[in-house]
């Protein structure tokens, strides 16, 4: 029939090509013998079928009366006579696969009967297939599942289609949309079923292409060709054959040391193309993970985030790596690795160290300014600014820091030190960081100091005065020195001594000696005061150190008076007439005369000398009596006839001072009538004793005589010419006018003038004892005086001239004398 196809398909109207094959096959009929027609399924109604008169013989005008009709049921259904024209014409649709399945002929028998005469015709009708059926599928749509390990060539059946048709009009061939991984072979089975196959040609890999979506067709051979289609759904099933891939090769995380357990770090990812428990990742720490990273951090295993477990120290791990796994859940499993950095941040959190390397002490406080004392450095485990250290001391201790190499100082001195002030010092040394905020750490150096012999032992006074009664017993303490020296040590032990000098050519140390431990002045024997009145004694306290510091202080020792002297007489010498001496006195004298003066002196001084007189016992105690302070004896009255002649008087002489010490003299007086005064004889007298005695007598004549009152002085100046006289030719008085001519001097002189309050006057000269002192004196009488007396003092020794002062204001604390330095003038 493909000839006609292609010749007529385009050209003839359907209806036409219908008649045309039902003259074909009515000219097959006829042919065969019998009354059978071929017409093709599906005709139009109405279709001749054949023309039953002509073909079986009957006249169409009689075929209204001899009723010509079908009786079959099958042939009443589908079609009807013509009888007009004796056709026999399709009456309903004729469907062959459903008349006749899929029998590969269809034939549909027909009765005809035809009254007058009554006939019976068979007829028979073969339903010829036309391709009025599309090969289809019993399932429009099929799922293949297919693992994608599988390998290329493996085959997998299809559903077969279905088409009523039969013959050229069934189905002919299957075709495959197109792919890259399919192709489509068809199996024929002996039955004559096609099923098709779909093969893999290529591999699958679900991770770039989980599901393929063909399309399968079913062809027939009919013309037109008609097909069906079915999907099909090939779907890759997962192989766990990828394995989890991080985001990252190396994560890396700062994190601060301060960072508490549970801070997250840091988040790895991984990702797996895997499906299902394929690609479900866990994190892990890798295995060879070493045991601090497990105690420092934790790893969530479903999220893949790092935390803090433990306690983070920069100073111990600045830097932590560790490797992370990913596992998925597939079986076999397979994992994944990436390495992590983490930075552990500095936090100023350790104070700084102070470490004293070396420490010199005690230090010599004579030490130079820039000598080391000690070594120290610092130290401070933090990095960066949190650990760069600067030290200071304080500022106001003698040190100071200097730097060396790096965090390396050494302590200095830096300025003078001194262990009397200071003994030790504290050292305060701070460090601090630069950290913020910064964290200070302070340490305290204790530097002794040693003591070096740099202070003299000092007496607690520079001089000291001692008061000592003469004729005391000797061993006495006189006095206790002592001195103090700040050092220390044997530096400051003392040891006292006497530094030899002469007291009246003799050594000192004859006189006292000092306990070298406490200072304590003992006397050697006793002093008299009247050989000696006052001597220095120099002493030294020396320390024991190297080279040993000593000072030097002055001890005046002042011998007291005591009344160790009882007066003596010098006149009238009871030593050439035997206590007994003769006055003569004329008897016309009147009362007041006077009849002679008793004359005593005292070797003591003060109101030990202070001499008395007294008449203790008298041959008429009317007669006569004794001035108390000068010694004059005088008529109390005119002396009568009746007086005996031969008077005797006792007088006691007493000095002042405790206990009384006192001398008698008996002077013997005669009455004579007719003798002149006899004062020529007392002064004639009283010339010629001086002349002959020693110095000393005359000086106590003159100061005795010069303490009497106006009278005397008469006679004093008489005495003081003669004795200017005299001192020319023997030169044995002591008044020289160059003499006084020195005392010009105004530094070297010293003028003491007694207050003339009482009747006597009384001159005492420092030292005046000049038997037994050094010290030489001269005394020059101020002729412009009358009333007082003076005594010029010029020191024969080096003394200082200050010294003497200090010590006679020293040595009579109680004294009405008065001092006046003055340039005297005696011209
Ligand atoms: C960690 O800190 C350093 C500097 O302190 C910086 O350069 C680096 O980028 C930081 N890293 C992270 C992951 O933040
Ligand atoms: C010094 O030592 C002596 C003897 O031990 C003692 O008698 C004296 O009192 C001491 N002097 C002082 C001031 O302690
Ligand atoms: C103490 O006196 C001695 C003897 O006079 C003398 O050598 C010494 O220098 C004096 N010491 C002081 C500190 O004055």
């Amino acid at each position: 029939m493909g000839y006609i196809r292609g010749i007529m398909w385009n050209k003839l109207p359907t209806w036409q090509v219908f008649l045309w094959w039902h003259h074909f096959f009515l000219l097959w009929s006829t042919i065969d013998g019998q009354t059978r027609y071929s017409i093709p399924e599906e005709l139009k109604q109405g279709s001749v079928v054949g023309n039953l008169a002509k073909d079986l013989g009957l006249v169409v005008s009689e075929l209204y009366r001899r009723k010509l009709r079908i009786t079959s049921d099958a042939g009443k259904q589908y079609f009807s006579v013509d009888l007009g024209k004796g056709e026999l014409v399709v009456k309903d649709r004729i469907d062959r696969e459903e008349l006749c399945a899929q029998r590969p002929s269809c034939l549909l028998p027909l009765e005809l009967v035809i009254d007058n005469p009554l006939q019976l015709h068979r007829v028979e009708i073969e339903i010829l297939d036309t391709n009025d059926n599309s090969p289809s599928f019993l399932n429009k749509e099929k799922v293949v599942k297919i693992a994608e390990l599988v390998n290329p060539g493996a085959r997998f059946p299809l559903e077969s289609a279905q088409d009523p048709d039969v013959g050229i009009n069934s189905i002919r061939s299957y075709l495959i949309s197109k792919n890259d991984h399919f192709k489509l072979t068809v199996k024929s089975h002996k039955d004559g079923r096609k099923i098709p196959e779909l093969v893999l040609e290529k591999p699958l890999d679900r991770e770039k292409l989980p599901v393929h979506n063909l399309i399968l067709t079913a062809v027939d051979g009919g013309d037109p060709v008609r097909s069906g289609t079915s999907e099909i759904t090939v779907v890759v099933l997962d192989i766990n054959d990828n394995a989890p891939q991080f985001e990252r090769q190396v994560y890396e995380a700062n994190v601060s040391e301060k960072a508490t357990p549970g801070t997250e770090v840091l988040h790895v990812k991984a990702t797996d193309a895997d499906e299902g428990l394929n690609g479900e990742i866990e994190y892990f720490f890798a295995e060879q993970t070493t045991d601090l990273i497990l105690s420092l951090f934790d790893i969530e295993p479903s999220t893949g985030s790092v935390v803090v477990k433990g306690m983070l120290d920069h100073e111990t791990n600045t830097l932590l790596r560790f490797d992370i796994t990913a596992k998925d859940k597939g079986n076999p499993e397979m994992d994944g690795h990436c390495g992590v950095e983490i930075k552990i941040v500095d936090i100023n959190d350790n104070t700084p160290e102070i470490i004293v390397t070396s420490l010199t002490t005690p230090v010599p406080e004579d030490s130079a300014i820039g000598t080391v004392i000690a070594l120290i450095s610092a130290k401070d485990p933090d990095s960066g600014d949190n650990g760069k250290v600067t030290l200071s001391v304080s500022p106001k201790s003698p040190f100071k820091l200097n730097p060396s190499v790096s965090n390396h100082y050494s302590l200095v001195t830096n300025g003078p030190l001194d262990r009397e002030k200071n003994d030790r010092y504290s050292v305060k040394i701070s460090a601090t960081d630069s950290g913020k905020p910064p964290l200070t750490s302070e340490k305290i150096i204790l530097v002794e100091l040693l003591d070096v012999n740099d202070n003299p032992p000092v007496f607690s006074q520079p001089s000291y005065v001692v008061y000592v009664k003469e004729n005391h017993a000797p061993g006495n303490i006189l006095c206790s020195v002592s001195a103090i020296d700040p050092d220390a040590g044997d530096n400051a032990k003392i040891s006292y001594s006497i530094l030899d000098s002469k007291v009246q050519d003799v050594s000192v140390s004859s006189y006292v000696y000092i306990n070298s431990d406490n200072g304590s002045i003992y006397s050697m024997h006793s002093f008299d005061y009247e050989k000696l009145k006052v001597f220095q004694i120099q002493v030294q306290a020396k320390d024991q150190g190297s080279p040993s510091l000593s000072s030097n202080a002055t001890v005046h020792v002042f011998i007291l008076d005591q009344n160790d002297n009882a007066p003596a007489v010098i006149y009238p010498s009871s030593a050439a007439l035997g206590s007994l001496s003769h006055q003569r006195m004329p008897r016309s004298a009147k009362a007041g005369h006077l009849v002679t003066k008793v004359t005593a002196v005292d070797a003591d001084s003060g109101h030990n000398a202070w001499i008395s007189y007294k008449v203790s016992e008298a041959t008429d105690a009317s007669l006569f009596t004794v001035n108390l302070y000068t010694g004059e004896v005088r008529t109390k009255r005119a002396v009568s006839e009746q007086d005996d002649s031969s008077q005797r008087l006792l007088i006691e002489i007493k000095d002042d001072g405790e206990p009384v010490q006192s001398a008698t003299v008996t002077v013997s007086i005669l009455l004579e009538d007719g003798l002149h005064e006899p004062i020529l004889d007392l002064r004639h007298k009283s010339m010629v004793e001086p002349s002959k005695k020693t110095g000393r007598i005359t000086l106590y004549l003159i100061l005795s005589l010069a303490s009497v009152s106006l009278l005397s002085l008469v006679t004093f100046v008489i005495l003081a010419v003669k004795c200017m006289r005299s001192s020319r030719s023997s030169g044995s008085c002591c008044m020289r006018r160059s003499d006084c001519d020195d005392y010009k001097n105004p530094n070297r002189n010293l003028q003491i003038q007694l207050n003339t309050d009482g009747p006597i006057k009384y001159v005492e000269v420092l030292g005046g004892d000049m038997l037994s002192q050094s010290q030489s004196f001269r005394s020059c009488m101020s002729p412009m005086s009358e009333y007082s007396d003076f005594t010029l003092i010029k020191p024969s020794s080096t003394t200082d001239f200050k010294e003497v002062i200090s010590v006679l204001d020293a040595s009579l604390p109680d004294s009405t004398w008065t001092f006046e330095s003055q340039q005297v003038s005696t011209k």
